[in-house]
């Protein structure tokens, strides 16, 4: 695994790889990996013949007031982890040279990035959505891997790659979750230890709304009741949202039908959480 920090570099290398037509998979991060980066990686070497990882925790998708001077940076372990799971190239790239100047072009998908995540971190998807371009720009013509945890980002990323006519193809993978059901993320580790035993109520509050929608309750609202109850009999949780929703344009359906979602987010303590899950409905 090589290691890179210049832009020119990694356009060269990837230049290259089109040239010899390889296929090369892209897994953007902010790092601090974690076994729900490992397995995007692992699809990622499985399907392509290249595999290029970026670490770079982007200063345009954090508001005011959150964490991105405490968000937890671990480069040492990150290039063991990337490196034990198939990287060809970990990307690593500095602020001042994906910001040189004050930035003043950037990219919003409009709607999908108003809702949810959206309300409450106001201008985080245009953080997230011109960042992923410029890196899609960086690596050229990819697949391009992004968990199912962030699902509004990965819609949003779907559509801004459809709207914009970039060449990736973009790829959802499941979330990967630990013993006891909690999303894997990065942010975790700020979660005390009492703070932790509670936080796999977003997940309890997911499988008890789905099993309502499979008991056949197809008003999204009386889901959501109950998943808003559930959180809120959580001491440590305060709710930020719970929604039951189209999972193509995350907006609150008259009745749920075809492919839904549930999303639900709360803070455990100060740590904002976030989960979400799916199914089909068929009639
Ligand atoms: O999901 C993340 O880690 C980030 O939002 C991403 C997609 C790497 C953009 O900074």
């Amino acid at each position: 695994m090589r290691l890179i920090s210049s832009i020119e570099a990694v356009r060269r290398e990837t230049l290259l790889m089109a040239l010899e037509r390889k296929r090369v998979g892209f897994v953007p991060t902010m790092g601090s990996l974690h076994d729900g980066h490992r397995s995007l990686i692992e699809r990622a070497v499985k399907d392509n013949h290249f595999v290029i990882a970026s670490i770079f925790v982007n200063p345009l998708q954090f508001g005011d007031g959150e964490d991105l001077d405490s968000y937890p940076r671990s480069i040492k372990k990150d290039k063991q982890i990337a490196e034990k799971a198939g990287v060809d190239i970990l990307f690593v790239p500095e602020v001042k040279d994906m910001y040189p100047s004050e930035i003043t072009t950037k990219v919003v998908v409009s709607k999908l990035s108003q809702l949810w995540e959206g309300a409450s971190r106001e201008g985080h998807f245009d953080g997230v959505s011109t960042v992923v371009t410029k890196l899609f720009g960086i690596v050229g013509p990819c697949t391009a891997y992004f968990g199912e945890k962030d699902f509004q980002q990965l819609q949003i990323i779907r559509q801004m790659v459809v709207d914009l006519n970039l060449p990736v193809k973009v790829v959802g993978a499941p979330t990967v979750r630990e013993a006891d059901s909690l999303a894997m993320s990065s942010r975790n580790i700020y979660l005390s230890s009492e703070e932790r035993l509670a936080a796999p109520i977003l997940r309890v509050a997911l499988d008890e709304g789905l099993n309502l929608v499979r008991l056949g309750e197809r008003d999204p609202l009386v889901v959501m009741a109950l998943m808003k109850q559930i959180v809120e009999s959580e001491p440590l949780a305060v709710l930020d949202y719970v929604a039951a929703v189209n999972a193509h344009n995350l907006q609150i359906p008259k009745m749920l039908h075809a492919e839904i979602r549930l999303l639900v987010a709360a803070l455990i303590g100060k740590t904002r959480l976030l989960d979400n899950d799916g199914l089909t409905l068929t009639e």
